[in-house]
């Protein structure tokens, strides 16, 4: 049986492979990048072995015709080894932003078509944080990551063997502090990777922290919790800071442990040296290189613990990406059957419905609503209004039971297509920023200014929206804060009116507004109804007592039904229902 620990190195190589292959499209220009690597390593790695040569036959034979012809040779070399890293790191750089491009593509494509179910149970903080930071942690993997090892790898091997090929002893004596550095390379390659993982999480609870309480700014202020938040933000913003100086404590430590080894090496070169030099068994230009290979020696080997933790923590957000991509069972289902143009009957047959587990939401609700008619449903807070109109859209998917839109079922055919047909307005209307036209227009071809404005004209909501700066062009900010809440709700009728649907699933909202947006709504909605299959979660008495067929629900159950005037009469839910609720 495979240890714990082969099986956790088998699956970091397996998801390794995984992220190579996201650059595969970017695969000649990654051969380039490493040939690039491969020819720069070489030549830095030689630099030495040049100087060397001027200073045993150039300069110490006092051979100064070949002066000229040296140094043109060593300006040309550095000259090539300049060009060489700009290429390289240029090069490494754009495979990886290309990488990153698309791999958010993907993401955000992915986050488009996940099921609302998966938005109930997964933070927004997290799903930015994926899309944002942990592909940019990939980056790095590519950018100064894989290529580079290889690169300081191969630079590593030249040295070794052009000081192998100089003199046996002298690089065996230069090479006895390797071991020690090896051995706090890869304590400060743990420690350091630990602490990375804790500044990210302290990270994320920054993020999450400050931008819930931005959003809710005014719920702080109203309830003075200033003080209270800001102790709280403390607390956050000092586990913050110890992480960081933890992770810093590490690089303190490291780096001047590397930096007394290379001295050590250093002073071992000199003393063995200068004795080899008076006995006369080493040349001066010799034991010169020797000192320059040291230094290039021990700079990638420096380097090369950082360079292994951006590949594992490259790994570790490409895990949490793989996840969130391979996460299927989220994914919405649809069939490539299109529906036909409705003509807008609508049936519920024992529908049940549960947000979680077996939590029934909607117990074995049925109605039947013919083409053209309103139904009207009423209900107390929490009765399930607003998730049958979801279920209508196919939002949230019933556990049991059908939703026959024409009699057809509406899990058979295609959900693009139904929901081209439906337009659902919500109690609590949703503006992006930017200008109104934007915002009711979607940015769908179909729908031309002049369509647009006739749709404002109709539920007379024109005038109000010319009255603004700009008029259709007014900006709205984020979620729509610089309208009022009337206000919102008509740009979300226009919305639904002018994408034309068959059937309209209206979500009234509770909050009371001015009598004179009161009105225009009123009117809007009638307008809106006009000619089309209507279901209305209804808190307004006029909406209620025009309704075809008003159904009563109660936690999930259809308790009665019948127009306003029968179920008056009949005394029963409904009747107290409108007493308590509907006729303040
Ligand atoms: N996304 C969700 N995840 C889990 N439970 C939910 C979700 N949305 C609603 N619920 C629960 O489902 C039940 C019905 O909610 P629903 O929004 O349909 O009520 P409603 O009748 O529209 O109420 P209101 O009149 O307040 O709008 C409530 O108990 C609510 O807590
Ligand atoms: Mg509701």
């Amino acid at each position: 049986m495979p240890s714990k620990k082969t099986e956790a190195t088998a699956s970091q190589w397996v998801l390794f492979k995984r992220i190579l292959a996201l650059a595969k499209f970017q695969r000649h220009w990654m051969i380039i990048a490493i040939i690039l690597t491969i020819v720069q390593s070489v030549i830095t790695a030689f630099q030495p072995y040049l100087y060397k040569t001027v200073i045993d036959e150039v300069i110490i034979p006092k051979q100064f015709q070949l002066l000229e012809k040296w140094a043109l040779i060593l300006l040309i070399w550095l000259i090539v080894q300049a060009l060489l890293g700009f290429a390289n790191s240029y090069l490494s750089e754009s495979i990886a932003q290309s990488v990153i491009l698309k791999l958010r593509q993907y993401i955000y494509d992915h986050l488009t078509r996940l099921k609302l179910s998966f938005y109930d149970k997964t933070p927004v903080g997290t799903a930015v944080t994926r899309s944002i930071s942990d592909v940019q942690t990939i980056t790095d993997l590519f950018s100064s990551g894989v290529i580079t090892i290889a690169g300081d790898l191969i630079q590593i091997i030249v040295i070794m063997s052009c000081m192998f090929y100089m003199d046996v002893k002298l690089t065996l004596i230069t090479l006895t502090v390797v071991p020690v550095l090896l051995f706090a390379a890869n304590r400060f390659r743990k420690g350091i990777r630990d602490t990375f993982q804790d500044v990210r999480n302290q990270v994320a609870k920054l993020n999450a922290f400050l931008q819930e309480r931005i959003t809710g700014m005014q719920i702080v202020q109203l309830f003075n919790r200033e003080k209270e938040e800001k102790r709280r933000f403390d607390q956050i913003n000092q586990a913050h800071r110890d992480a960081n100086i933890r992770s810093v404590y590490y690089y303190s430590i490291f780096f001047p442990i590397v930096e007394v080894l290379v001295a050590v090496s250093f002073a071992l070169i000199v003393w063995y040296g200068s004795g080899s030099l008076v006995r006369g068994s080493i040349e001066f230009g010799e034991l010169t290189a020797f000192i320059m290979f040291i230094n290039l020696f021990f700079r990638p080997i420096r380097a090369i613990a950082d360079r292994f933790n951006n590949i594992q923590m490259g790994i570790v957000a490409a895990d949490r990406i793989f996840k969130l991509i391979d996460d299927v069972d989220n994914i919405e289902q649809t069939t490539e059957v299109a529906a036909p143009k409705f003509s807008g009957d609508v049936k519920f047959n024992h529908v049940w419905f549960a947000y979680q587990n077996e939590e029934w939401v909607l117990r074995d609700v049925s109605f039947h609503l013919p083409q053209g008619k309103t139904m009207a449903i009423v209900g107390a807070t929490g009765s399930g209004k607003t998730t049958i109109a979801s279920l209508v859209n196919q939002l949230y998917q019933q556990q049991k039971g059908d939703i026959l839109l024409d009699d057809i079922n509406i899990q058979s055919l295609n959900i693009t297509s139904v929901r081209q047909q439906i337009a659902l307005v919500l109690q609590d209307v949703f503006l992006f920023s930017g200008s109104v036209k934007d915002n009711i227009r979607l940015h769908n071809d179909d729908i031309d200014i002049q369509k647009m404005i006739d749709a404002a004209r109709s539920i007379g909501a024109y005038e109000f929206i010319e009255k603004l700066p700009g008029g259709f062009d007014y900006n709205v900010m984020e979620r729509g804060m610089t309208l009022s809440l009337g206000q919102r709700q008509l740009v979300s009728f226009i919305r639904a009116l002018a994408f034309d649907p068959r059937i309209i699933l209206l979500d009234e909202a509770t909050s009371s507004i001015d009598t004179e947006t009161e009105q225009l709504i009123q009117k809007a909605i009638d307008r809106l109804l006009e000619n089309r299959t209507a279901i209305v979660i209804a808190h307004r008495l006029s909406t209620i007592a025009k309704a075809d067929e008003i159904l009563v629900l109660e936690k999930g159950e259809v308790k009665e039904r019948g127009n306003h005037a029968s179920l008056m009469a009949a005394g029963g839910h409904y009747a107290h229902l409108y007493e308590t609720q509907i006729a303040e």
